[in-house]
Protein backbone atom coordinates (compact mmCIF):
# COMPACT_ATOMS: atom_id res chain seq x y z
CA UNK A 1 0.00 0.00 0.00
CA UNK A 2 1.41 3.29 -0.81
CA UNK A 3 2.50 5.39 2.37
CA UNK A 4 -0.18 8.66 2.84
CA UNK A 5 1.20 11.54 3.40
CA UNK A 6 -0.31 15.34 4.52
CA UNK A 7 1.24 18.69 3.28
CA UNK A 8 0.17 21.45 5.23
CA UNK A 9 1.51 25.04 4.00
CA UNK A 10 -0.83 28.02 3.24
CA UNK A 11 1.20 28.76 0.10
CA UNK A 12 -0.67 25.74 -2.53
CA UNK A 13 2.17 26.31 -4.89
CA UNK A 14 4.51 24.36 -2.39
CA UNK A 15 2.26 21.99 -1.62
CA UNK A 16 1.64 21.06 -5.03
CA UNK A 17 5.58 21.06 -5.38
CA UNK A 18 5.84 18.39 -2.62
CA UNK A 19 3.42 16.19 -4.40
CA UNK A 20 5.44 16.20 -7.67
CA UNK A 21 8.19 15.50 -6.13
CA UNK A 22 7.82 12.86 -4.07
CA UNK A 23 4.96 10.95 -5.65
CA UNK A 24 7.38 9.50 -8.44
CA UNK A 25 10.08 8.79 -6.17
CA UNK A 26 8.65 6.99 -3.24
CA UNK A 27 5.37 5.15 -3.50
CA UNK A 28 2.78 7.60 -1.88
CA UNK A 29 -0.10 9.52 -2.43
CA UNK A 30 0.10 13.16 -1.24
CA UNK A 31 -2.68 15.31 0.05
CA UNK A 32 -3.01 18.85 1.01
CA UNK A 33 -3.73 20.78 3.03
CA UNK A 34 -3.83 24.85 3.54
CA UNK A 35 -4.01 26.13 6.85
CA UNK A 36 -4.18 23.97 10.36
CA UNK A 37 -7.28 24.37 11.32
CA UNK A 38 -7.78 22.28 7.00
CA UNK A 39 -5.34 19.50 8.15
CA UNK A 40 -6.44 19.16 11.48
CA UNK A 41 -10.31 18.17 10.01
CA UNK A 42 -8.23 16.14 7.61
CA UNK A 43 -6.75 14.17 10.34
CA UNK A 44 -9.94 13.65 12.13
CA UNK A 45 -11.24 11.75 9.20
CA UNK A 46 -8.14 9.89 7.55
CA UNK A 47 -5.19 8.50 8.78
CA UNK A 48 -1.10 9.29 7.34
CA UNK A 49 1.82 8.28 7.92
CA UNK A 50 3.44 11.91 7.89
CA UNK A 51 2.64 15.42 7.82
CA UNK A 52 5.19 17.67 6.24
CA UNK A 53 4.07 21.39 7.62
CA UNK A 54 4.64 24.64 7.15
CA UNK A 55 5.91 26.84 10.73
CA UNK A 56 4.77 30.14 9.25
CA UNK A 57 1.09 30.13 8.08
CA UNK A 58 -1.84 32.87 9.32
CA UNK A 59 -4.19 31.40 11.74
CA UNK A 60 -2.61 28.31 13.43
CA UNK A 61 0.80 28.41 12.85
CA UNK A 62 2.61 24.93 12.54
CA UNK A 63 3.57 25.08 15.80
CA UNK A 64 0.15 24.77 16.93
CA UNK A 65 -0.30 22.16 14.38
CA UNK A 66 2.53 20.02 15.69
CA UNK A 67 1.31 20.40 19.53
CA UNK A 68 -1.95 18.95 18.43
CA UNK A 69 -0.65 16.01 16.53
CA UNK A 70 1.72 15.20 19.32
CA UNK A 71 -1.36 15.01 21.50
CA UNK A 72 -4.06 13.65 19.87
CA UNK A 73 -1.79 11.16 17.23
CA UNK A 74 1.47 10.68 19.29
CA UNK A 75 2.82 8.00 16.60
CA UNK A 76 2.57 10.54 13.54
CA UNK A 77 5.42 11.38 12.29
CA UNK A 78 5.71 15.37 11.74
CA UNK A 79 8.54 16.91 9.41
CA UNK A 80 8.92 20.98 9.67
CA UNK A 81 9.04 23.47 6.94
CA UNK A 82 11.29 26.41 7.64
CA UNK A 83 12.15 29.17 5.83
CA UNK A 84 16.52 28.84 4.75
CA UNK A 85 18.46 29.81 7.67
CA UNK A 86 16.00 29.63 10.34
CA UNK A 87 17.49 27.38 12.64
CA UNK A 88 15.95 28.22 15.85
CA UNK A 89 12.52 27.63 14.57
CA UNK A 90 13.90 24.25 13.12
CA UNK A 91 15.35 23.51 16.95
CA UNK A 92 11.84 24.36 18.61
CA UNK A 93 10.38 22.14 16.55
CA UNK A 94 12.48 19.28 17.08
CA UNK A 95 12.09 19.81 21.09
CA UNK A 96 8.31 20.35 20.47
CA UNK A 97 8.37 16.24 18.80
CA UNK A 98 9.12 16.99 14.97
CA UNK A 99 10.84 14.56 13.87
CA UNK A 100 13.04 16.57 11.48
CA UNK A 101 13.04 19.59 9.64
CA UNK A 102 13.64 20.80 5.70
CA UNK A 103 14.43 23.95 4.80
CA UNK A 104 13.12 25.90 2.17
CA UNK A 105 13.74 26.48 -0.91
CA UNK A 106 14.76 22.56 -0.85
CA UNK A 107 17.16 20.66 -2.62
CA UNK A 108 15.05 17.39 -4.39
CA UNK A 109 17.33 14.99 -3.37
CA UNK A 110 17.41 16.02 0.23
CA UNK A 111 14.05 15.81 0.68
CA UNK A 112 13.53 12.38 -0.95
CA UNK A 113 15.79 11.10 1.47
CA UNK A 114 14.74 12.77 4.95
CA UNK A 115 11.21 12.05 3.92
CA UNK A 116 12.36 8.41 3.12
CA UNK A 117 13.76 8.42 6.59
CA UNK A 118 10.70 9.70 8.06
CA UNK A 119 8.21 6.93 6.40
CA UNK A 120 11.19 4.49 7.95
CA UNK A 121 10.52 5.67 11.12
CA UNK A 122 6.68 5.65 11.27
CA UNK A 123 6.88 1.82 9.67
CA UNK A 124 9.02 1.06 12.13
CA UNK A 125 6.60 2.67 15.03
CA UNK A 126 3.59 0.77 13.49
CA UNK A 127 5.42 -2.45 13.54
CA UNK A 128 6.43 -2.65 16.50
CA UNK A 129 3.49 -1.51 18.00
CA UNK A 130 2.08 -4.17 16.65
CA UNK A 131 4.18 -7.06 17.40
CA UNK A 132 4.36 -5.75 20.76
CA UNK A 133 0.47 -5.70 21.03
CA UNK A 134 0.67 -9.06 20.49
CA UNK A 135 3.37 -9.84 23.45
CA UNK A 136 1.17 -10.08 26.85
CA UNK A 137 2.78 -9.15 29.89
CA UNK A 138 5.21 -6.48 29.36
CA UNK A 139 6.83 -6.20 32.79
CA UNK A 140 10.43 -4.17 33.52
CA UNK A 141 11.90 -3.45 37.19
CA UNK A 142 11.46 0.16 36.41
CA UNK A 143 8.83 0.81 39.36
CA UNK A 144 6.09 3.83 38.79
CA UNK A 145 2.69 3.75 37.60
CA UNK A 146 2.27 7.38 37.14
CA UNK A 147 1.03 9.22 33.96
CA UNK A 148 5.16 10.34 33.02
CA UNK A 149 5.92 6.83 33.43
CA UNK A 150 3.36 5.45 31.73
CA UNK A 151 4.46 7.53 28.83
CA UNK A 152 8.22 6.26 29.37
CA UNK A 153 6.76 2.17 29.49
CA UNK A 154 4.63 2.84 26.10
CA UNK A 155 7.88 4.22 24.15
CA UNK A 156 9.69 1.05 25.47
CA UNK A 157 7.53 -0.96 24.44
CA UNK A 158 6.81 0.57 21.36
CA UNK A 159 10.68 0.42 20.43
CA UNK A 160 12.22 -2.49 22.39
CA UNK A 161 11.74 -5.12 19.85
CA UNK A 162 13.69 -3.19 16.98
CA UNK A 163 17.32 -2.34 15.84
CA UNK A 164 16.30 1.43 16.04
CA UNK A 165 18.99 3.95 17.62
CA UNK A 166 17.28 5.29 21.19
CA UNK A 167 18.39 8.36 22.90
CA UNK A 168 18.09 8.72 26.56
CA UNK A 169 17.56 12.12 28.34
CA UNK A 170 17.02 12.94 31.86
CA UNK A 171 18.84 14.83 34.74
CA UNK A 172 21.49 12.57 36.82
CA UNK A 173 19.62 9.49 38.75
CA UNK A 174 16.34 9.45 36.51
CA UNK A 175 17.24 5.81 35.89
CA UNK A 176 18.91 5.98 32.42
CA UNK A 177 20.97 3.36 33.56
CA UNK A 178 18.14 1.41 34.23
CA UNK A 179 16.08 1.62 31.10
CA UNK A 180 18.63 1.28 28.58
CA UNK A 181 19.01 -2.29 30.37
CA UNK A 182 15.37 -2.53 30.13
CA UNK A 183 15.11 -1.95 26.85
CA UNK A 184 18.31 -4.44 25.98
CA UNK A 185 16.38 -6.80 28.33
CA UNK A 186 13.21 -6.68 26.27
CA UNK A 187 14.84 -6.83 22.96
CA UNK A 188 15.63 -10.04 21.01
CA UNK A 189 19.20 -9.58 21.63
CA UNK A 190 18.02 -10.13 25.38
CA UNK A 191 20.87 -13.16 25.43
CA UNK A 192 23.86 -11.33 24.22
CA UNK A 193 25.82 -8.94 25.77
CA UNK A 194 25.04 -5.56 26.80
CA UNK A 195 27.69 -3.00 27.20
CA UNK A 196 28.02 0.09 28.97
CA UNK A 197 30.59 3.04 28.05
CA UNK A 198 30.31 5.50 30.79
CA UNK A 199 31.77 7.89 28.10
CA UNK A 200 33.11 10.68 30.03
CA UNK A 201 35.27 8.27 32.86
CA UNK A 202 36.94 7.62 29.68
CA UNK A 203 40.12 10.08 28.41
CA UNK A 204 39.59 10.95 24.92
CA UNK A 205 42.47 8.89 23.20
CA UNK A 206 42.23 6.55 25.25
CA UNK A 207 38.22 6.22 24.38
CA UNK A 208 38.91 5.99 20.63
CA UNK A 209 41.20 2.38 21.04
CA UNK A 210 38.73 1.16 24.36
CA UNK A 211 35.61 2.00 21.28
CA UNK A 212 37.04 0.34 18.17
CA UNK A 213 39.97 -2.16 19.82
CA UNK A 214 43.20 -1.72 17.59
CA UNK A 215 46.31 -3.99 15.87
CA UNK A 216 49.64 -5.34 17.42
CA UNK A 217 51.73 -2.14 17.26
CA UNK A 218 49.42 0.35 16.79
CA UNK A 219 50.79 2.61 19.26
CA UNK A 220 53.65 2.05 21.71
CA UNK A 221 52.29 -0.03 23.90
CA UNK A 222 50.19 -2.06 21.95
CA UNK A 223 51.82 -5.52 22.88
CA UNK A 224 48.75 -7.32 21.33
CA UNK A 225 45.70 -7.25 19.29
CA UNK A 226 43.01 -5.94 21.05
CA UNK A 227 39.12 -6.18 20.87
CA UNK A 228 37.07 -3.07 20.81
CA UNK A 229 33.68 -2.44 22.87
CA UNK A 230 31.89 -2.75 19.62
CA UNK A 231 33.31 -6.36 19.03
CA UNK A 232 32.21 -7.06 22.79
CA UNK A 233 29.15 -6.14 21.96
CA UNK A 234 28.90 -8.02 18.71
CA UNK A 235 24.76 -8.89 18.30
CA UNK A 236 23.93 -7.21 21.66
CA UNK A 237 23.23 -3.20 22.40
CA UNK A 238 26.42 -0.74 23.29
CA UNK A 239 24.93 1.65 25.58
CA UNK A 240 26.88 4.89 25.28
CA UNK A 241 26.29 6.31 28.76
CA UNK A 242 26.94 10.60 28.92
CA UNK A 243 27.08 10.74 25.33
CA UNK A 244 27.34 14.52 25.23
CA UNK A 245 30.34 14.73 27.34
CA UNK A 246 32.50 13.25 24.25
CA UNK A 247 34.48 15.44 21.84
CA UNK A 248 34.14 15.75 18.22
CA UNK A 249 36.98 13.44 16.88
CA UNK A 250 34.71 10.63 18.78
CA UNK A 251 31.56 11.78 17.39
CA UNK A 252 32.84 11.54 14.31
CA UNK A 253 34.34 8.21 14.42
CA UNK A 254 31.57 6.93 16.21
CA UNK A 255 28.86 8.42 13.72
CA UNK A 256 30.66 6.49 10.92
CA UNK A 257 30.35 3.15 12.87
CA UNK A 258 26.88 3.88 13.50
CA UNK A 259 26.24 4.50 10.19
CA UNK A 260 28.16 2.22 8.24
CA UNK A 261 28.03 -0.38 10.84
CA UNK A 262 31.37 -1.45 10.51
CA UNK A 263 34.58 -0.49 12.47
CA UNK A 264 38.04 0.27 12.13
CA UNK A 265 40.74 -0.82 14.74
CA UNK A 266 43.20 1.57 15.67
CA UNK A 267 46.20 0.48 13.47
CA UNK A 268 44.25 -1.96 11.13
CA UNK A 269 43.96 -1.49 7.35
CA UNK A 270 40.67 -3.39 7.33
CA UNK A 271 37.23 -2.70 8.26
CA UNK A 272 35.09 -4.94 10.46
CA UNK A 273 31.14 -5.45 10.01
CA UNK A 274 29.64 -5.39 13.45
CA UNK A 275 26.27 -5.97 14.50
CA UNK A 276 25.17 -3.64 17.26
CA UNK A 277 22.25 -1.76 18.79
CA UNK A 278 23.40 1.80 20.17
CA UNK A 279 21.42 3.01 23.30
CA UNK A 280 22.88 6.51 24.01
CA UNK A 281 21.94 8.94 27.23
CA UNK A 282 22.92 12.37 28.31
CA UNK A 283 21.81 14.64 31.09
CA UNK A 284 23.19 17.62 29.39
CA UNK A 285 21.22 20.21 26.90
CA UNK A 286 22.27 18.63 23.46
CA UNK A 287 20.32 20.88 21.63
CA UNK A 288 22.32 23.82 22.84
CA UNK A 289 25.70 21.84 22.48
CA UNK A 290 24.74 21.41 18.68
CA UNK A 291 23.92 25.02 18.71
CA UNK A 292 27.72 25.84 19.83
CA UNK A 293 28.91 23.62 17.92
CA UNK A 294 30.21 21.05 20.60
CA UNK A 295 27.78 18.23 19.25
CA UNK A 296 27.42 17.06 15.95
CA UNK A 297 23.92 17.77 14.27
CA UNK A 298 23.85 14.15 12.12
CA UNK A 299 25.62 12.46 14.57
CA UNK A 300 22.69 13.63 17.29
CA UNK A 301 19.87 13.14 14.30
CA UNK A 302 21.23 9.31 14.08
CA UNK A 303 21.20 8.81 17.76
CA UNK A 304 18.00 9.80 18.64
CA UNK A 305 15.85 8.32 15.68
CA UNK A 306 13.98 7.84 19.20
CA UNK A 307 14.07 9.87 21.91
CA UNK A 308 12.88 8.56 25.50
CA UNK A 309 13.06 11.45 28.25
CA UNK A 310 12.86 10.47 31.64
CA UNK A 311 10.58 12.59 34.05
CA UNK A 312 12.40 14.22 36.87
CA UNK A 313 11.36 12.30 40.61
CA UNK A 314 9.45 15.72 41.18
CA UNK A 315 7.35 15.59 38.35
CA UNK A 316 5.96 12.23 39.46
CA UNK A 317 5.82 11.74 43.42
CA UNK A 318 2.72 9.70 43.33
CA UNK A 319 5.39 7.32 42.19
CA UNK A 320 7.62 7.67 45.98
CA UNK A 321 5.87 5.47 48.30
CA UNK A 322 6.19 2.78 45.55
CA UNK A 323 9.70 3.54 44.76
CA UNK A 324 10.40 3.81 48.55
CA UNK A 325 9.26 0.34 49.56
CA UNK A 326 10.97 -1.11 46.39
CA UNK A 327 14.49 0.36 47.15
CA UNK A 328 14.32 -0.42 50.61
CA UNK A 329 13.60 -3.99 50.10
CA UNK A 330 16.32 -4.27 47.58
CA UNK A 331 18.73 -2.71 49.98
CA UNK A 332 17.94 -3.86 52.69
CA UNK A 333 18.91 -7.64 50.83
CA UNK A 334 21.82 -6.45 48.98
CA UNK A 335 23.23 -5.27 52.63
CA UNK A 336 21.96 -8.38 54.51
CA UNK A 337 19.36 -6.66 56.97
CA UNK A 338 16.25 -7.89 57.63
CA UNK A 339 13.58 -6.95 55.31
CA UNK A 340 12.20 -3.14 57.14
CA UNK A 341 9.33 -1.10 55.88
CA UNK A 342 9.09 2.68 56.18
CA UNK A 343 6.79 4.46 58.65
CA UNK A 344 3.88 6.65 56.49
CA UNK A 345 4.65 9.93 58.32
CA UNK A 346 8.04 9.10 56.79
CA UNK A 347 6.56 8.22 53.22
CA UNK A 348 4.46 11.75 53.74
CA UNK A 349 7.73 13.51 54.38
CA UNK A 350 9.61 11.26 51.56
CA UNK A 351 6.82 12.99 49.20
CA UNK A 352 7.55 16.64 49.90
CA UNK A 353 10.99 16.71 49.21
CA UNK A 354 12.59 18.35 46.00
CA UNK A 355 14.82 15.60 44.96
CA UNK A 356 17.27 17.46 43.12
CA UNK A 357 19.29 13.84 42.40
CA UNK A 358 16.04 11.98 41.86
CA UNK A 359 15.86 8.67 42.22
CA UNK A 360 19.29 8.37 43.58
CA UNK A 361 19.38 10.60 45.98
CA UNK A 362 16.03 8.38 47.55
CA UNK A 363 17.77 5.82 47.29
CA UNK A 364 20.91 6.82 49.47
CA UNK A 365 18.87 8.74 51.50
CA UNK A 366 16.85 5.64 52.58
CA UNK A 367 20.28 3.19 52.75
CA UNK A 368 21.26 5.47 55.35
CA UNK A 369 17.60 4.84 56.61
CA UNK A 370 18.32 1.28 56.89
CA UNK A 371 21.59 1.37 58.24
CA UNK A 372 20.56 3.76 60.98
CA UNK A 373 17.15 2.30 62.40
CA UNK A 374 17.14 0.01 65.12
CA UNK A 375 14.12 -1.01 64.80
CA UNK A 376 12.00 -3.08 61.77
CA UNK A 377 10.47 0.70 61.03
CA UNK A 378 12.68 3.32 59.43
CA UNK A 379 11.56 6.48 61.01
CA UNK A 380 12.53 9.99 60.28
CA UNK A 381 15.30 10.29 63.01
CA UNK A 382 16.89 7.49 60.66
CA UNK A 383 16.95 9.72 57.87
CA UNK A 384 19.30 12.60 56.69
CA UNK A 385 15.90 14.65 55.41
CA UNK A 386 14.40 17.85 57.43
CA UNK A 387 10.94 18.08 58.24
CA UNK A 388 9.10 20.12 55.86
CA UNK A 389 8.79 23.82 56.46
CA UNK A 390 5.43 26.03 56.02
CA UNK A 391 5.00 27.09 52.13
CA UNK A 392 5.75 30.66 53.08
CA UNK A 393 9.19 29.75 54.82
CA UNK A 394 9.83 27.55 51.85
CA UNK A 395 9.90 30.52 49.48
CA UNK A 396 11.62 32.63 51.59
CA UNK A 397 14.49 30.35 51.53
CA UNK A 398 13.42 29.03 48.46
CA UNK A 399 17.29 28.46 46.11
CA UNK A 400 14.75 30.13 43.05
CA UNK A 401 16.60 33.00 42.53
CA UNK A 402 14.00 34.42 40.94
CA UNK A 403 12.10 34.20 44.86
CA UNK A 404 15.68 35.70 46.10
CA UNK A 405 15.37 38.49 43.63
CA UNK A 406 11.62 39.05 44.99
CA UNK A 407 12.01 39.18 48.30
CA UNK A 408 15.14 42.40 47.83
CA UNK A 409 11.83 44.49 46.06
CA UNK A 410 9.50 46.93 48.37
CA UNK A 411 6.30 45.66 48.79
CA UNK A 412 4.93 47.67 46.14
CA UNK A 413 7.05 46.59 43.78
CA UNK A 414 6.95 43.03 44.28
CA UNK A 415 3.54 43.11 43.93
CA UNK A 416 3.13 45.26 41.06
CA UNK A 417 6.02 42.73 39.54
CA UNK A 418 4.40 39.54 40.31
CA UNK A 419 0.81 40.72 39.07
CA UNK A 420 2.71 41.82 35.89
CA UNK A 421 4.11 38.44 35.43
CA UNK A 422 1.11 36.47 36.33
CA UNK A 423 -1.30 38.93 33.68
CA UNK A 424 1.52 37.90 30.86
CA UNK A 425 1.45 34.74 32.01
CA UNK A 426 -2.15 33.79 32.56
CA UNK A 427 -3.67 36.35 30.05
CA UNK A 428 -0.97 34.98 27.16
CA UNK A 429 -1.31 31.42 27.41
CA UNK A 430 -5.67 32.31 26.69
CA UNK A 431 -4.57 34.83 23.48
CA UNK A 432 -2.31 31.86 22.39
CA UNK A 433 -5.16 29.58 22.68
CA UNK A 434 -7.59 31.60 21.21
CA UNK A 435 -5.29 33.00 18.03
CA UNK A 436 -5.18 36.29 20.09
CA UNK A 437 -9.55 37.03 19.85
CA UNK A 438 -10.09 38.58 22.71
CA UNK A 439 -13.68 37.75 22.87
CA UNK A 440 -12.79 34.51 23.38
CA UNK A 441 -10.13 35.13 25.92
CA UNK A 442 -12.56 36.80 27.96
CA UNK A 443 -15.26 33.88 27.81
CA UNK A 444 -12.19 31.08 28.52
CA UNK A 445 -11.38 33.52 31.88
CA UNK A 446 -15.65 34.29 32.78
CA UNK A 447 -14.39 37.95 32.07
CA UNK A 448 -16.27 40.54 30.22
CA UNK A 449 -14.59 41.69 26.88
CA UNK A 450 -13.94 45.23 28.23
CA UNK A 451 -12.60 44.25 31.71
CA UNK A 452 -10.18 41.96 29.92
CA UNK A 453 -9.07 44.68 27.38
CA UNK A 454 -8.33 47.17 30.42
CA UNK A 455 -6.31 44.25 32.32
CA UNK A 456 -4.34 43.94 28.56
CA UNK A 457 -4.03 47.78 28.73
CA UNK A 458 -2.61 47.82 32.41
CA UNK A 459 -0.13 45.37 31.57
CA UNK A 460 0.85 46.06 27.81
CA UNK A 461 -0.43 42.70 26.41
CA UNK A 462 -1.04 43.30 22.56
CA UNK A 463 -3.37 40.78 21.03
CA UNK A 464 -1.43 41.05 17.81
CA UNK A 465 1.48 39.46 19.34
CA UNK A 466 -0.98 36.51 19.36
CA UNK A 467 -2.34 36.72 15.85
N1 LIG B 1 11.93 3.72 37.90
C1 LIG B 1 12.80 3.16 38.74
N2 LIG B 1 12.44 2.08 39.46
C2 LIG B 1 13.28 1.51 40.31
N3 LIG B 1 14.52 1.94 40.56
C3 LIG B 1 14.96 3.01 39.87
C4 LIG B 1 14.12 3.68 38.93
N4 LIG B 1 14.80 4.70 38.40
C5 LIG B 1 16.00 4.69 38.98
N5 LIG B 1 16.12 3.66 39.88
C6 LIG B 1 17.29 3.37 40.73
O1 LIG B 1 17.92 4.61 41.00
C7 LIG B 1 19.32 4.51 40.85
C8 LIG B 1 19.78 5.46 39.76
O2 LIG B 1 19.31 5.02 38.50
P1 LIG B 1 20.20 5.06 37.18
O3 LIG B 1 21.61 4.77 37.48
O4 LIG B 1 19.51 4.21 36.16
O5 LIG B 1 20.00 6.60 36.83
P2 LIG B 1 20.81 7.51 35.82
O6 LIG B 1 19.82 8.46 35.24
O7 LIG B 1 21.58 6.67 34.88
O8 LIG B 1 21.75 8.28 36.80
P3 LIG B 1 23.13 9.09 36.50
O9 LIG B 1 22.72 10.31 35.74
O10 LIG B 1 23.61 9.38 37.86
O11 LIG B 1 23.99 8.19 35.69
C9 LIG B 1 19.64 3.07 40.54
O12 LIG B 1 19.99 2.42 41.70
C10 LIG B 1 18.33 2.53 40.01
O13 LIG B 1 18.22 1.18 40.34
MG1 LIG C 1 23.69 6.81 34.39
Amino acid sequence: MPYKILTVDDEKDITRLLQRTLEPEIDCKVSMAFSAKMAMNILANDTFDLVICDIKMPGMDGFGLLDHITQSFPDLTVVMLTAFGNIDLAVKAIKKGAYDFISKPFDQSEIIYKIQKALERSHLLAENKRLLSEKKGFSSQLVGTSEAMAKVYEKISMIASSDVSVLILGESGTGKDMTAKTIHSLSPRQNQPFIPVNCPTIPELILESELFGYKKGAFTNAARDKKGLFQEADKGTLFLDEIGDIGPTIQTKLLRAVQEKEIKPLGDTKTQKIDVRIIASTNSDLEKKMAENKFRQDFFYRLSVITIELPPLRDRITDIPALAEHLVEKNCKKLDKEPKIISSKVLDLLMKQPWPGNVRELENVLIQGILYSKEEIINQADLPIKPVQRPEADKLNSSSSENKELYKLFYKDAKEKTLHDFNHDYIGALLSMTNGNVTQAAKHCNLDRQGLQQIMKRFSIDPDQFR
